[in-house]
């Protein structure tokens, strides 16, 4: 089947470790579920916005997703820590799990989800 995709937002929207954009993803079953997307160093990461603990958005203030070193992403509710890049938690109560990462796109200063 074809890749499909959406746009999200244009690239100049997101800076290493600044605000991220949410969006909406369409599940496979028909649901909705909250997604995000941020840049960290030159690549952007996309994510659905959901902790690996319980099941809660990250961000208290809306596309909040970095902790203040601007290194790594914050769940607002317990302080998990995870790598902006692969999405898994490195300390905190979910230590060793990962956020459901998504397949994006980043092409001609745009940035694309992809879906089947
Ligand atoms: S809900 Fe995210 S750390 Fe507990």
């Amino acid at each position: 089947m074809a890749k499909e995709e959406r746009l999200i937002c244009q690239s100049s929207d997101l800076v290493s470790g600044g605000v991220g954009v949410r969006f909406d993803v369409e599940r496979t079953d028909g649901e909705k579920a909250p997604g995000f997307v941020i840049r960290y160093k030159d690549d952007a990461h996309a994510y659905i916005n959901r902790c690996a603990h319980i099941q809660v958005e990250l961000d208290w203030q809306h596309g909040q997703f970095f902790d203040d070193d601007e290194q790594f992403l914050i769940c607002a509710t317990h302080g998990a820590i995870y790598s902006p890049d692969l999405g898994v938690c490195v300390a905190g109560p979910c230590k060793g799990q990962r956020l459901e990462k998504l397949l994006i796109e980043e092409k001609g200063g745009k940035i694309f989800l992809l879906s089947e």
